[in-house]
């Protein structure tokens, strides 16, 4: 399934299409018909578009017309903060945004773009040790004002899970819309819109089993958003463009598929999480787990290390020379390593987050992958470390 990769256990970074989700997308493909059409073609793409609507929605806690499907959570992030923040400030709100450290490069990239050219104040709220956003750290922010804040539901590094409801509430009382990016918390945490009192909230339909290049911005009703994207007029104005039904279709139904299955889902990642934190703590006693203990602010398909005195992606290529696929939670810009901002955010120091080793759990993740990487692991970073005190 994977090509020459036995053993693989990014998920976070993308996890395989579901069989039934494949069927669906493929037969939708098939159907001909712009569902902006009049006509019976239309109508019909029209009809299929709009189920898909109601199921999303269905699964989100949302209300149907609050959907607004996109092509995946950079898009549905970069329309949410900048549309809001253009709605806002053209409404007289301060030109500040509040948001975290240990946002994803979406969310991180599209303020420091809207700081360098639409005159954005980004403001830092603090998390702790763990990465967790804090609710005072979030109210003091917001003090003089702002025109949207911004907070990750579940990191997707450290995998720790954020409280939005309590987030959501500080923003309320300041009168702030709050923007949540809930790409990794979808099919893992209870995601629902209504009930986490956010303004807005972000999905990606391949971090659950759908399609790549699909994803929603829900847009609460009473959120007002300027679009990135001008044209028919489609999807209430705030993102023109045909529809993509059959991405729409596959979305839907991955996501109800991740709600019905997340309890027994989470329950089966999570013990494999166990086994491999447990036996990898074991294994190389120095190796720190980053991120929240286990429990329910952690994903249960998550587990972060660090290790001291290597290189992650040192790990990294040596593990994929034993055919196990790993990730090392940070980006790699032309090919050089970057040092994780989610790391640096939660005050690890530069020589731990140098060290840093990712392993994210999915459907496929069986026994036998995780016991594939603990007897790897110890040797790939006793190598790595020999190599680091060589270099
Ligand atoms: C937390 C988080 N936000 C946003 C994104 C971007 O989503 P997409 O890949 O659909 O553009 C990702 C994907 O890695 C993510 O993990």
């Amino acid at each position: 399934m994977y090509g020459v990769v036995a053993v693989y256990l990014d998920h976070a970074a993308t996890t395989p299409l579901l069989p039934e989700v494949l069927e669906a997308y493929t037969a939708a493909l098939a159907v001909a018909g712009n569902p902006a059409s009049l006509h019976a073609a239309g109508r019909d793409a029209r009809r299929m578009l709009e189920e898909a609507r109601e199921k999303l929605a269905g699964a989100l806690g949302c209300d149907p017309v609050e959907v607004v499907f996109t092509s995946g959570g950079t898009e549905a992030i970069n329309t949410a903060l900048k549309g809001i923040f253009w709605a806002r400030t053209r409404a007289g709100a301060s030109a500040r945004i509040a948001a975290s450290g240990v946002e994803h490069h979406a969310t991180l990239d599209t303020l420091a773009w809207l700081a360098g050219r639409e005159g954005a104040e980004v403001v830092d709220v603090a998390v702790d040790g763990d990465g967790r956003i804090l609710p005072a750290a979030l109210d003091a922010a917001l003090a003089g004002g702002a025109a949207v804040a911004t907070a990750i539901w579940a990191n997707n590094e450290v995998g720790t899970v954020s409280d939005i409801p309590a987030l959501a509430a500080v923003a309320a009382f300041h009168g702030v819309p709050l923007h949540v990016d809930a790409v990794q918390a979808l099919g893992a945490v209870p995601v629902d819109f209504r009930g986490s009192g956010a303004a807005a909230l972000s999905v990606s339909a391949h971090k659950i089993g759908g399609p790549v290049g699909v994803g929603a911005l829900i847009v609460g009703r009473r959120t007002a958003a300027d679009p990135l994207l001008h044209g028919g007029g489609q999807q209430r104005g705030i993102r023109s463009g045909t529809q993509d039904v059959a991405g729409a279709v596959a979305f839907a139904l991955a996501a109800t598929l991740a709600v019905e299955r997340r309890g027994a889902a989470a329950a089966r990642t999570s013990a494999l999480r166990d086994r491999l934190i447990r036996g990898v703590l074991e294994a190389i006693p120095d190796a720190v787990l980053r991120g929240a203990l286990a429990g329910p602010e952690r994903l249960p398909g998550n587990a972060h290390f660090t290790f001291a005195g290597c290189d992650g992606d040192s790990l990294l290529f040596l593990l994929d020379t034993a055919e196990i696929a790993v990730s090392t939670g940070a980006a790699c810009a032309a090919g050089v390593a970057e040092l994780s901002h989610v790391l640096l955010a939660m005050g690890v120091d530069e020589a731990h987050a140098r060290g840093a080793l990712r392993f994210t759990f999915g459907a496929s993740t069986t026994e036998a992958d995780v016991d594939a990487v603990l007897r790897a692991l110890p040797d790939a970073v006793a190598r790595a470390r020999r190599a680091a005190r060589r270099a």
